[in-house]
């Protein structure tokens, strides 16, 4: 492992925008931190969390959450937004599959999901940030109108999320294979994502839904 790596894995719990699904007490640390405020966004794979992040400098007045599993990537979101003061943000070391036991119903304004890892085998379907069980979470914690986003370059994870939301009932909000042949003002188009950045450089075609339940 990378010097740098071992160093972020070691430091990232000293950080005081960070929590992890193993504290005790989760959920009320989460809302104190937010000032009791109990509506978030998250970023689920955030990686280094760049939807949080710019979300948060963006609205000052909501509340943004990023998760992933990878405590390196978490340590360079929390650190980005500490160096840019957001008291807004804050950084969650978790399985995407735990937060309908972090997180009330209703709590939940919007979920971004940008350039989720496809697990393309069969067999891995049921952890595709997507699939029926990831769904059923989502709707259990999103406020009434509560949008879900995803960002992909993976044409089987676009086909995938358009025919299992349709099946599950949800209202597809916008579809688009190639993101950025549209205009569209709704859309915030000028957050990408490190893995966003490094697809667009290879001449990938971006694609995005937005849904709600
Ligand atoms: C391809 S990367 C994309 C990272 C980031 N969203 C971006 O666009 O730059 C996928 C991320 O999802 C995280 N991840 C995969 N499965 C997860 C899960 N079940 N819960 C939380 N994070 C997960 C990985 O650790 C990884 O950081």
């Amino acid at each position: 492992m990378a010097r740098t790596k071992h160093i972020k894995i070691n430091q990232v719990r000293e950080l005081p925008n960070v929590f992890s699904s193993k504290d005790e007490n989760l959920s009320n640390r989460i809302k104190d931190f937010f000032s009791g405020k109990e509506k978030y966004t998250l970023e689920l794979g955030c990686g280094h969390g760049d939807y949080s992040v710019e979300l948060a400098a963006m609205y000052p007045s909501r509340n943004f959450i990023g998760i992933d599993i990878k405590a390196a990537r978490i340590f360079n979101g929390a650190q980005r937004a500490l160096d840019q003061n957001l008291n807004n943000a804050a950084f969650l070391i978790s399985q995407a599959e735990n937060i309908s036991e972090i997180f009330s119903k209703n709590s939940i304004e919007e979920i971004y999901i940008a350039f989720p890892d496809p697990h393309v085998k069969r067999k891995s379907e049921p952890r595709r940030l997507v699939s029926n069980i990831f769904l059923e979470i989502y709707k259990s914690i999103l406020t009434k109108n509560g949008k879900v986003h995803l960002k992909t370059d993976n044409e089987m994870i676009f086909n995938y999320t358009l025919k299992t939301i349709q099946e599950f009932g949800c209202k597809v909000l916008r579809s688009f294979e190639d993101l950025y042949s549209v205009k569209d003002e709704n859309l915030t188009n000028e957050i990408k994502t490190k893995y966003e950045q490094h697809y667009l450089k290879m001449g990938r075609i971006i694609k995005y839904i937005c849904f709600q339940f």
